[in-house]
């Protein structure tokens, strides 16, 4: 069993000038923050400039922004207490449109409600809000803090006028929903919920836009169509293939995600500046960035290395991705991402044909590293992904036959991985989930290396 204390939000749902829903909730908050198991984050809605944004990922970047903010502190939190009043026998609309921008945040998670109003104590609008729950794999607490003519109910110092009633509600109420959070955090932990049975894991990266290079076809792709399915806006980068690029794009948008494709040809001074002067063209910061683009090299011993060849592999595979992460870094909000792909080959598994491949990668390692000491204070994590073989057209044909069942055999999985391997991987180190991870080198080759 987790014995950490709870994280609670508490919601303030009324939005409007001159509401007396701070006060209600200061109230509750305290009641919360006494309790040495509750560590108690309040979320007042009029504090997140969404307005009447409906959810759509074409909107404004201010409010995406806002919305990023809004769904970090809904995804860490392991219950909620929604503070509602009653507008016309429901809840206020702010409300329903933060709820609505949200879904797999609430999921298996407890809610409560502290409602006022004024004859019915808002507990019209508590009913209406448990079906709206019940959609989202929530579970609303049977017992509520209600608060009826609530206008007479607090005084000047925003105290209860009768303390004893509401306290004793508080605490029932507080006792079931630490209790629900206790037990549902760690159901979240050991067990699957149908929704992750079905492989759809859904992250939360709502609000979040990603940069992916090398994104048209291949592992990037893969990835660029994998963080747009949760919810991220995704800049699909693309050296030359720009059909390939705007298939990506469709793909994306066709599944309900948004994407812009921009072009820069890396391994040429100058390639970071145009592929950044293509994003901000578009978006006015970013939150994670991938650098995914590489070339295999010519796949030769160390005799057959040219001095070209292994200048023009040094500066696309390297050189690039160390002058983007470098022009990225303050583009970057806090709290973001950087996830670079590597290989295998740079540890636990050498291969003299690859020889000037894995060392351009090898220095992608230590980039990782170096940068993830000096970004931590910002809360942004620095990961590298280490795959193996991944049967993408990189490989043109050559993993058929003898080949296949060889490199197959070489995994205790027994397989080769795919794009979608990676780009699972990828994901997590994006999402909220693995915000304690920094620095690490993960490898995703099955196990090849073991
Ligand atoms: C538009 C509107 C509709 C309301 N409808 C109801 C209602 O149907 N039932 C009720 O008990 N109180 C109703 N009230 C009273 C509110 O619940 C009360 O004013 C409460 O303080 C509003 O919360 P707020 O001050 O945080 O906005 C309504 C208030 C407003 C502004």
């Amino acid at each position: 069993m987790i014995d950490s204390p709870q994280r609670l939000a508490v919601i303030v749902g009324s939005v409007r000038d001159g509401r007396l829903g701070p006060t209600v909730a200061t109230w509750f908050a305290g009641q919360a923050a006494a309790r040495p198991d509750l560590d108690v984050d309040v979320i007042d809605l009029a504090d997140v400039p969404i307005g009447a944004a409906a959810p759509s990922m074409s909107a404004p970047e201010p409010v995406l922004r806002a919305l990023g903010e809004l769904t970090a502190r809904l995804a860490a939190a392991d219950a909620f207490v929604v503070v509602t009043p009653e507008y016309n026998h429901s809840y206020p609309a702010a409300l329903k449109n933060a709820i609505d921008w949200h879904n797999q945040q609430f999921h298996a998670k407890p809610v409560a409600f502290v409602s006022y109003g004024g004859i019915s104590g808002g507990l019209r609008a508590v009913e209406h809000l448990r079906a709206v729950f019940a959609e989202l794999h929530a579970v609303t607490t049977r017992d509520t803090v209600s608060f009826h003519g609530v206008w007479e109910c607090f005084d000047g110092s925003g105290q209860p006028k009768d303390p004893v009633g509401p306290a004793a509600a508080a605490k029932t109420l507080l006792d079931q929903v630490t209790w629900w959070a206790r037990i549902l955090r760690e159901a979240r932990a050991t067990t699957p919920t149908p929704h992750e049975e079905k492989g759809v894991i859904m992250m939360g990266l709502t609000g979040k836009t990603a940069l992916v290079t090398g994104a048209s076809r291949g592992i990037g792709r893969a990835i660029a169509t994998r963080l747009a399915r949760e919810g991220a806006r995704v800049a699909v980068h693309y050296g030359s293939d720009h059909a390939a690029a705007k298939d990506t794009v469709a793909t994306i948008e066709a599944a309900g995600g948004v994407a812009f494709s921009v072009q820069a040809k890396l391994g040429a001074p100058g390639d970071a500046e145009a592929l950044w002067a293509g994003f901000d063209a578009h978006a006015d910061g970013l939150d994670i960035l991938v650098n995914n683009a590489g070339i295999l090299g010519d796949q030769t011993e160390i005799d057959g290395v040219t001095r070209e060849g292994f200048e023009h592999l040094f500066a696309v595979n390297t050189t690039a991705p160390f002058f983007i992460t470098q022009q990225a870094v303050p583009r970057l909000r806090d709290s973001g991402r950087i996830i670079t792909v590597g290989t295998m080959l740079t540890r636990g598994a050498a291969m003299p044909r690859a020889i000037d491949y894995a060392m351009s990668k090898a220095a992608l390692d230590v980039l990782t590293t170096a940068l993830a000491k000096q970004l931590g204070p910002r809360g942004i994590t620095v990961n590298i992904v280490a795959p193996g073989v991944i049967d993408t057209d990189m490989h043109q044909g050559r993993l058929v036959g003898d080949a296949l069942a060889w490199l197959s055999s070489q995994t205790p999985l027994g397989r080769l991985g795919t794009p979608q391997d990676v780009a699972g991987t990828v994901a997590f180190l994006a999402c909220d989930d693995s915000r304690y991870i920094t620095g690490h080198r993960l490898d995703v080759s099955g196990g090849t290396t073991i």
